[in-house]
């Protein structure tokens, strides 16, 4: 049996489709800015900066959330955000107001793994915590790819599962709750940015216990 990512299943996964993922932001959205949103922070900050230092200024951020990030872009950057969650989205855009962010260009309602924006729309794409959460992350860089311009930049913040140790018995009991939790706790990764034949990354460890990591790509062939 296969899994999201096309590769063999060694537990037990559950899906997580649109809906599951609408679902488990509905849940949260209350709550979220004070959990995961404090926990996360210290590697949206090194996103955006990374974000803030790529060269052009059309940014695409996917999974925008509630927009924790939009008041940390560079006033350069036009940011464009997207979101599965209208309950998420509708802080996101909220947040843009009160703070009158005026280089905020859109916070629309999308799935980022099947957008309407032409290509090579963007000169950098960013996701933050999302590529464990959407149920293909292959179509996620596809998409990616696609929507940024050729020699661009794409950069991934994310947790991504141990391959061994006690945290990965942690990460495999998790699993199951998926869809409960919003997220796939197992999530794998290195093999999807070789399979998306994206340019080697940098991949930088993030605190708190290098439970995250930055990866940056440039949108050229390996
Ligand atoms: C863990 S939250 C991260 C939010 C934000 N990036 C942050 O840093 O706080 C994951 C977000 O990804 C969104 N999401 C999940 N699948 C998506 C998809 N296929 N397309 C667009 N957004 C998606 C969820 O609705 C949720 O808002």
């Amino acid at each position: 049996m296969a899994d999201a990512f096309g590769t063999a299943l060694k537990g037990p996964r559950a899906p997580m489709d649109a809906d599951a993922v609408r679902a488990a932001y509905k849940r949260q959205v209350v709550f979220y800015d004070n959990w995961f949103g404090l926990v996360s922070q210290h590697s949206r900050l090194a996103a955006v900066e990374a974000v803030n230092r790529a060269p052009g200024e059309q940014v695409l951020e996917v999974g925008v959330g509630t927009g924790l990030a939009l008041p940390l872009y560079s006033p350069a950057k036009r940011v464009t955000g997207i979101d599965l969650s209208a309950d998420m989205l509708l802080k996101a855009r909220a947040r843009a107001e009160t703070l009158g962010l005026r280089n905020i260009e859109a916070l629309q309602e999308m799935d980022a793994q099947a957008t309407s924006f032409p290509d090579a729309s963007f000169d950098i794409a960013v996701a933050m915590f999302v590529a464990s959460v959407v149920p293909k992350p292959r179509l996620l860089l596809a998409e990616l790819k696609r929507v940024v311009k050729p020699g661009g930049t794409i950069l991934l913040v994310n947790h991504f599962a141990r391959a061994r140790g006690p945290i990965w018995w942690v990460e495999r009991a998790l699993a199951p709750a998926s869809a409960l939790i919003g997220w796939h706790p197992d999530f794998r990764t290195g093999h999807i940015f070789e399979a998306a034949d994206l340019k080697a990354a940098r991949i930088t460890k993030m605190p708190p216990f290098s439970l995250f990591s930055l990866v940056e790509l440039t949108n050229e062939p390996r």
